[in-house]
């Protein structure tokens, strides 16, 4: 488990199938939108680099947040509950938000990268599970964080996950244990423990308290977002997404 998305490297670098998290609010985002039926999902690490994609493609719709908030001239914010079938069904959305998009785009070149959330934790922990096993690979959780520090609200989903695993005979770094043992503390009061991490105060301040809650939801979905090519889509949930990994690998 890597703490900070600067740190996503190493697991890239190995060859690792990654897992990146950002449950406030990024991969929550993500996997709502497609959940909604969006057809892609494509993650970018700045503003004007949003606004040059839509210039070239005015059907794309730009979402995402800086300071927690919609950015000028976006058409959604980061909040999943704005990301519904009416807004985003079909649609391409270049996403940009201040540390989730960053840790995705540090890990644009592994053979597979997976987006988790507490709302797809047990998708997310069954499919990276899967293809580290098919690729022989193994699994690195990166924690998006808040603007480059910990966070402990992804460190609880981290844990999430690893917990959906724990019968399989993982061998666990000491971190990704204590993740583990972290989130069976919290699991019973989920929400207040986010409630109490500096990002969820932050949410809150902004009075998006139901975006907390939201994102606290376990299991509410169970898609799987992949990063393919630059491009965030649904994990094809037949066994060819084994062969596609692989072949992309090539
Ligand atoms: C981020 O990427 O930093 C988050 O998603 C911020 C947020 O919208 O709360």
């Amino acid at each position: 488990m890597e703490l900070r998305a600067a740190d996503a490297v190493n697991g890239v670098n190995r060859g690792d199938v990654i897992v990146v998290i950002d449950v406030l609010r990024a991969s929550s985002t993500i996997v709502t939108a497609l959940t909604a039926g969006a057809a892609a999902v494509i993650p970018v690490k700045t503003i004007e680099e949003a606004h040059m994609l839509k210039e070239k493609h005015p059907e794309y719709i730009l979402g995402g947040e800086r300071g927690g908030l919609k950015p000028i001239g976006f058409d959604l914010g980061n909040s999943p509950r704005e990301y519904v079938a009416e807004r985003v069904n079909e649609r391409e959305i270049v996403l940009s938000t201040s540390s989730g998009t960053q840790a995705l785009s540090a890990v644009l070149d592994a053979p597979i990268a997976l987006v988790g959330s507490f709302l797809n934790a047990t998708a997310a922990a069954d499919a990276s599970w899967r293809l580290a096993r098919g690729l022989e690979r193994d699994l690195t959780i990166v924690l998006s964080g808040r603007m480059g520090e910990f966070s402990l609200e992804d460190f609880l989903c981290g844990g999430a996950i690893l917990d959906r695993l724990d019968d399989r005979g993982l061998e666990y770094t000491d971190t990704a244990y204590a993740a583990l043992l972290a989130y069976r503390t919290a699991s019973g009061r989920l929400l207040e423990s986010v409630l109490r991490s500096k990002h969820g105060r932050e949410l809150v301040k902004l009075g998006l308290l139901e975006d907390v809650v939201f994102c606290c939801c376990i299991d509410k979905y169970s898609i799987v977002p992949a990063l393919r090519k630059g491009r965030i889509v649904r994990l094809d949930s037949s066994a060819r997404e084994i062969n596609n990994a692989l072949s992309e690998g090539d």
